[in-house]
């Protein structure tokens, strides 16, 4: 499945890495379905919605100031790694995530394409400034905006939320134009982000999907590494370059 995957992409000049929170699972962040999911002990409509914030923001609060301590500790994994390094194989590379966590970043992965915001930024309720702070903890909950004294809000999107609008026609401009895209740990049910695999797909991308199970995006990938990202990720990259050093 590697070298399939390997031969295919291997073909392209153009990829993008979509990715979900089964990427960071190997680094301790737990993901958001299923059994021992974030959304199991913290159910959405009283932590990551607009209505769940006006009724009580320290409690959402408390919520993105836990998963930020989680975040700040936790270290990109050998995943988040190789795909900062297939970066240098491909003409255009970007990674296109719906993680808030910032781990591809600390990877050393440019550009990062962030569908749902980021755990390090804070947006005033008032005055609209963003600023990042990767405090932990932070010094206030919640936190009040530097120029105005408003209280601030996680600068990530909630449900019945816009996605950024610049970074969405950015992504979207990006996933029309690739010949790869190489889809990780995601479980492809939340919408607009999982259309940008069906844009893909339908604009003639070659997907690959590396899961340990098929996602609802599954019908969609030529090749499915049933894998986790953390062993499939590397020997994907290694493969590639065997591929680019070989000349073929
Ligand atoms: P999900 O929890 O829906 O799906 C996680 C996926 O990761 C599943 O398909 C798992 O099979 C897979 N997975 C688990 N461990 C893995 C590993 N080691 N390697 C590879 N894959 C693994 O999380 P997301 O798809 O990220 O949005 O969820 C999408 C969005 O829904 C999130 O961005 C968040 C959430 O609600 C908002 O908060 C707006």
């Amino acid at each position: 499945m590697i070298e399939e995957a390997a031969r295919l992409l291997g073909r392209c000049s153009r990829l993008v890495v979509f990715t979900g929170s089964g990427v960071s699972a190997e680094s301790g962040l737990a993901t958001f379905r299923g059994a021992g999911g974030l959304w199991e002990g913290y159910p959405v409509e009283d932590v990551a919605t607009p209505e769940a914030f006006a009724r009580d923001p320290l409690l959402v609060w408390r919520f993105y100031a836990m998963r930020r301590e989680k975040a700040k500790s936790a270290q990109p994994n050998p995943a988040h790694l190789a795909i900062a390094r297939m970066q240098a194989l491909f003409g255009s590379f970007c990674v296109v995530t719906q993680n808030v966590d910032g781990l591809h970043q600390r990877a050393g992965s440019r550009p990062v394409l962030e569908l749902h915001g980021s755990l390090w930024t804070v947006r005033c309720t008032g005055c609209g400034a963003s600023r990042v702070d990767e405090q932990v903890p932070l010094p206030e909950l919640p936190p009040r905006c530097p120029v105005c004294g408003g209280m601030e809000r996680p600068g990530v999107v909630w449900f019945g939320e816009a996605l950024p609008e610049a970074v969405w026609r950015e992504a979207e401009k990006l996933c029309q134009a690739v010949d790869g895209m190489v889809v990780v740990g995601t479980s492809g049910v939340v919408w607009p982000a999982a259309g940008l695999v069906e844009l893909a797909a339908a604009s003639g991308a070659v997907v690959v999907e590396v899961n340990p199970e098929p996602s609802a995006l599954a019908h969609l990938a030529r090749v499915h590494i049933p894998m986790k990202a953390g062993q499939a990720l590397p020997a994907l990259e290694a493969a590639l370059r065997k591929k680019a050093d070989a000349g073929c």
